[in-house]
């Protein structure tokens, strides 16, 4: 297709600014913007509003590892290629992760969660975000310690499938389990996380005994529903992708999914001071970023 104007003529004509002569990085930034667009309306993927600074590192790091001359380049790249999107989307998603990250975390919901959680007949479990399934079977191994795990569902959701294929397994490489194991015990664990796992050469796999109470789908906390009533919900270390508009978004649905006096917990650093949302919850543990639902409002 032929343009009237060229992609720089275009920007000043669209922003209001001719007459003004555009520089790199305006051209960079609305080279992007066209990329963002075109991924939301080829694939429902709104990106838009991810924080920009990251998002503009892993685009340009694309546009060089994948050889190309600049972005508007990857967009043609994006829209034809549902392939090379995949790609992206990778590596938009920062699947970093770990068992009882931060153990005094998961210390504090054994010790003074928990104690909630057994006042209901069944107990429902959101992990948002869950990246390889790490996290959700931490909670499965300190439910099944507290004698919880038999009336609990843990849901266990990420929007990268290949993530959530990893996660579904429940096998992870061995050599990752002596920091697990260490972060286990610094959580309080009350026996020895090999207790949860068989060996086999180079992997561990979790015991189908907490497997079964784990279900791994896709959930796109950008588009995706409330899907179920939650007491507590987990989504550690994701809201830093997201700008204030998807943040406020997210801790809605949040909101909307959890019982009244439901708990919610964030990454360390994240928090609901500066959200929309936040004057529904109440601070349960500020080292830990615990909250309670206190009100719908
Ligand atoms: C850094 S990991 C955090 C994993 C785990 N919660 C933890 O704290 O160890 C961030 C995860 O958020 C997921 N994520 C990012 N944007 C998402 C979205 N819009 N919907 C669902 N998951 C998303 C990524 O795919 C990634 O697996």
């Amino acid at each position: 297709m032929k343009y009237k104007f060229n992609v720089s003529q275009l920007y000043l004509f669209l922003n209001g600014t001719q007459g003004r002569t555009m520089n790199q990085l305006d051209l960079q930034n609305f080279e992007i913007n066209q990329l963002l667009e075109s991924i939301y309306f080829r694939y429902g993927y709104d990106f838009r509003n991810y924080a920009r600074a990251s998002l503009e590192r892993k685009v340009i790091k694309r546009v060089a590892l994948s050889g190309l001359s600049s972005v508007t380049e990857m967009n043609q790249k994006v829209l034809y290629e549902p392939e090379f999107f995949n790609l992206f989307l990778k590596d938009m998603s920062v699947t970093v992760t770990e068992m009882f990250r931060d153990p005094y975390v998961f210390k504090k919901i054994r010790q003074q969660v928990c104690s909630h959680l057994k006042t209901y007949s069944r107990i429902n479990i959101w992990h948002a975000g869950c990246a390889t399934g790490e996290e959700a079977y931490s909670i499965a191994v300190l439910l099944a310690e507290e004698d919880l795990l038999k009336r609990s569902r843990i849901y266990a959701t990420d929007y990268n499938n290949h993530s959530l294929e990893i996660a579904k397994k429940g096998s992870y490489a061995i050599d990752k389990i002596a920091p697990y194991a260490q972060n286990y015990l610094e959580a309080g664990g009350q026996t020895c996380l090999s207790d949860y796992y068989q060996v086999h050469q180079q992997t561990i796999s979790f015991h189908s005994s907490l497997q079964d109470h784990i279900t791994f789908a896709n959930h796109n906390l950008m588009k995706d529903q409330v899907f179920a009533q939650m007491h507590l919900i987990m989504c550690r270390n994701v809201l830093i992708y997201f700008n204030n508009a998807l943040q406020e978004r997210v801790v809605g649905l949040f909101k909307d999914s959890l019982v009244h006096r439901g708990f919610l917990v964030l990454g360390e650093k994240e928090s609901l001071e500066f959200n929309a949302h936040g004057k529904a919850f109440e601070e349960f543990g500020k080292n830990e970023r615990i909250y309670r639902k206190k009100s719908d409002l």
